[in-house]
């Protein structure tokens, strides 16, 4: 999420932005800038890079006034750069914003043909041209931006300055937070409690379709119907510490809680309003992935478990053979690779560099490369011929949650495009599994709310040496990604094995003092688990377990079971891991480990 803070009150507003920025960055950022109403105009500075970059160039070049807005961005459309950077300037207006503008394309083609020239790649830059429209006819700030929002389409935190009042701020909120604050002689307009608890308490959060006027002594909040209304008016005891993790213990945990956000910003513009289309970047359907005769997924880590998930889904889906390697084996393997494969590289950084070593190995191969990556430009989106980015905003987090549930979302929407593109997906059966993604976000929060009790299970786990984790089909991967969150936040030893594997060789293991996390919600291999955890139980061995709702054989023999909501067999995985995220948190939490740097690990993996 980009950082956002305006101000407008009786100090120099440069200072106290940059100050706010700086309590952002935290976050992860890759440009910044400052805009300000100086003497009847707008004077703005942008940098890329680092906020000290900005703060040097201010130095040399410096602006003033008393009412100014500040950003720092994190690219969503158009690459990391000084022109795509925040406020974006447009006659008499600059813009600061935060969201996703899905019809920016066809608003950007109409300003070109009414004469409009566009200095930026972004999708925020039309709003500036849309507001000085809507203000030639108006005249009227506030009444401008208003009319330029109800042409957009999407989710965006705006805050706007005109040259024409310079002591006015008005801010806007569809789907993406926005938070005003008052102090003495002073309003605030701000993405982050952080950015301005220095200067007051006193916080009133917009709601969606809100749009507010911000003087130094009064805001003034108006609905999605230009009715006055108050917003509550909230005083808040955090630290800053504490302001940075929006109330939450540890990012990781506030990481968790922010899945269904994050896959509605997934999917945004993605699956259009028809609720059937699925719309991809050109430059991917310009890879004609459906006339790939084999699909070669390489990542590491948690990555790869995604891979090894969206292996099912292209398979059973667009009919492709899917292979799946771990990149540090994939590199040293002389693998089979020609032009007419697929090779798909997932990272959440974009750095990992033997993911990185794969693609250039791809691309020597002549393969169609695309890369699932959640941060814009890094360096495997370079290499690669197009990416779907998973829009999860900055993980701080070293454990991968949100990250990995928005990789699944991308390569599930992926699977259901190529085998309609390739029909080999019935049309039903395509918008039975694009119903069950619109409506994941709700079955994530629905998730959520019933894992109240697994503070409990963990206390009981506290003292397991091992670990044995078990799933089938899509949920073997899950299994896996499970063991993995366990190991890397608790220093607890876990495997996992594909259930049905288990009397090969680990039913040796089962006894009282190894806890047995299965996977087992309603689907075509329930019967089959359920077998698989009877043997479990007949050797003492301790169940705990994830099923549906209302589920009873798995949960009679379980120890502890918790539930995920009735839902489409393509979605179980995406819900399942959200519990076994949260029991590797609260165990780890418990231990009193470091939950969001763990120890020997690295955020991004960028050596061999
Ligand atoms: C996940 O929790 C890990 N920290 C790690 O396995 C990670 O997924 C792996 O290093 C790959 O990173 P990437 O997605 O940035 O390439």
């Amino acid at each position: 999420m980009c950082g956002i803070i305006g101000y407008t009150g009786y100090r120099e507003a440069v200072p106290i932005i940059q100050t706010g920025l700086g309590r952002l960055a935290y976050r992860g950022y890759d440009s910044a800038g400052i805009a300000v109403c100086a003497n009847g105009e707008i004077a703005c500075r942008r940098a890329h890079g680092k906020l000290e970059n900005l703060i040097d160039k201010m130095a040399r070049d410096p602006i003033a006034g008393s009412t100014g807005i500040g950003h720092t961005r994190w690219a969503t459309h158009g690459r990391p750069s000084e022109s795509n950077a925040h406020p974006h300037c447009y006659g008499r207006f600059a813009i600061v914003h935060n969201g996703i503008i899905e019809n920016f394309m066809q608003l950007r083609a109409e300003l070109k043909e009414r004469g409009h020239v566009f200095s930026s790649e972004t999708d925020t830059e039309i709003i500036a041209h849309l507001i000085q429209e809507e203000y030639d006819k108006k005249r009227d700030f506030i009444t401008a931006v208003r009319c330029a929002l109800h042409l957009v389409r999407g989710s965006y935190a705006l805050v706007v300055i005109c040259a024409d009042a310079p002591e006015q701020i008005v801010a806007a909120r569809n789907q993406s937070p926005l938070i005003l604050a008052k102090g003495e002689n002073e309003t605030f307009a701000t993405s982050d409690i952080t950015a301005v608890l220095a200067y007051t308490r006193q916080f009133t959060f917009l709601e969606d379709g809100d749009i507010a006027l911000l003087t130094p002594n009064e805001i003034a909040i108006y609905d999605a119907h230009n009715r006055p209304v108050q917003r509550p008016t909230k005083t808040v005891q955090w630290d800053v510490a504490a302001a940075e993790k929006q109330g939450y213990p540890h990012y990781m945990l506030k990481e968790i809680e922010e899945q269904p956000q994050k896959i509605t910003d997934t999917l945004r513009g993605r699956i259009l309003e028809d609720e059937v289309s699925i719309n991809l970047d050109d430059a991917i359907d310009e890879l004609h992935l459906e006339n790939a005769s084999s699909i070669q997924i390489v990542a590491c880590g948690t990555s790869y478990h995604a891979g090894l998930v969206a292996k099912f889904y292209f398979e059973k889906f667009a009919r492709i053979p899917t292979r799946v390697d771990v990149a540090s084996e994939y590199r040293y393997a002389d693998p089979i690779l020609s032009p007419c494969d697929a090779f798909i590289a997932i990272s959440q950084s974009g750095e990992t560099a033997d993911t990185y070593a794969c693609v250039k190995l791809a691309r020597r191969a002549g393969a169609k490369i695309l890369a699932i990556c959640n941060v814009i430009d890094s360096t495997i989106p370079r290499a690669s011929d197009a990416t779907f980015y998973t829009r999860a905003d900055p993980e701080i987090g070293v454990a991968s949650t949100k990250a990995f549930t928005t990789q699944l979302v991308s390569l599930l929407l992926l699977a259901i495009h190529l085998g309609r593109t390739r029909a080999t997906l019935p049309e039903d059966e395509a918008r039975r599994a694009l119903h069950a993604l619109r409506t994941l976000p709700k079955l994530m929060e629905d998730t959520l709310a019933r894992a109240q009790d697994i503070p409990k299970a963990a206390q009981k786990l506290l003292r397991a040496n091992s670990f044995l984790y078990l799933g089938r089909n899509t949920l073997y991967p899950i299994a896996s990604e499970g063991a993995l969150k366990l190991k890397e936040l608790t220093y607890i030893h876990a495997e996992a094995y594909p259930a049905g594997e288990m009397k090969h060789g680990p039913i040796a293991l089962i006894d009282d003092r190894l806890p047995v996390i299965v996977i087992a919600p309603q689907n075509a291999t329930y019967e089959k688990t359920l077998s698989n955890l009877q043997e479990v139980k007949a050797r003492g061995g301790r169940i705990f377990s994830i099923v549906s709702q209302g589920d009873d054989a798995v949960a009679r023999i379980s120890e502890h079971a918790f539930t995920i909501p009735t839902c489409d067999e393509t979605v179980q995985p995406l819900l399942c891991v959200l519990h076994l995220q949260l029991l590797a948190y609260h165990i780890a939490n418990m231990l009193g480990n470091d939950v969001d740097q763990p120890r020997n690990l690295a955020k991004s993996v960028t050596v061999e």
